[in-house]
């Protein structure tokens, strides 16, 4: 059973959809850890519910992110932690963290990457106008949001709406993908050559 790490910045509704995935028994793997970096994450609280040990790591306390990411693998190895998955994870891992889980974290992104990444996605997308947006889940590499892509849905933007409900809407399509993902990791379904994915039998 593959043990895993999920890391949140904020509300963590990913996690959740996460953890409620793995009670259904769609998730073979089992999330044993959950790490941010803002104390008041309510991903935080939501871990602690549920019993899982949670760990707040204040990057104020580290004098670079090479330090800042290095107690962060450490914490994740004494843990045996067999994959990482970023749950709107706002901070850039540096190369030599990515490095050493190479192939073994995983980002959701809220727009069809390459198409708007880095923050705000959704916001970038319904400043530029397009009509079709999305999201992605992707193995993370040194760059942002640019590793190879393993699942992405189109989600349509409707002319009338806000970006509260485009939010909404592709949110609830991140909450179905992303245990999907991992579970295609946890089975050891997902081989790279390159940039592309494969999921195989
Ligand atoms: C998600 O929509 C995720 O795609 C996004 O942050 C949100 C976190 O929501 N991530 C990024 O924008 C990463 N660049 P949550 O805390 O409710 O899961």
């Amino acid at each position: 059973m593959k043990r895993i790490a999920v890391l949140a910045s904020g509300y963590g509704s990913n996690l959740e959809a996460i953890l409620e995935a793995q009670s259904r028994g769609e998730i073979s793997g089992k999330v044993v850890l959950v790490i941010s970096d803002q104390e008041n994450a309510k991903a935080l609280e939501r871990a602690h519910r549920r019993g899982i040990r949670k760990l707040y790591l204040d990057p104020d306390s580290y004098n670079s992110r090479e330090e800042y990411d290095s107690k962060l693998a450490d914490e994740l190895n004494k843990e045996e932690i067999d994959l990482v998955v970023l749950a709107g994870f706002m901070r850039l891992l540096t190369p030599g963290f990515v490095g050493s889980f190479s192939l073994k974290i995983l980002n959701i992104h809220p727009s069809l990457l390459p198409s708007f990444p880095g923050t705000d996605g959704i916001e970038q997308a319904y400043a530029y106008g397009v009509k079709l947006s999305g999201c992605t889940v992707h193995f993370v590499d040194e760059a942002l949001d640019t590793g190879p892509v393993i699942l992405q849905e189109s989600v349509p933007v409707i002319q009338e709406e806000t970006i509260a409900t485009l939010k909404q809407r592709i949110q609830a399509v991140e909450h179905r993908l992303y245990p999907i993902a991992i579970e295609l990791f946890c089975r050891d379904k997902l081989q790279t050559r390159g940039r592309r994915c494969y999921i195989v039998d």
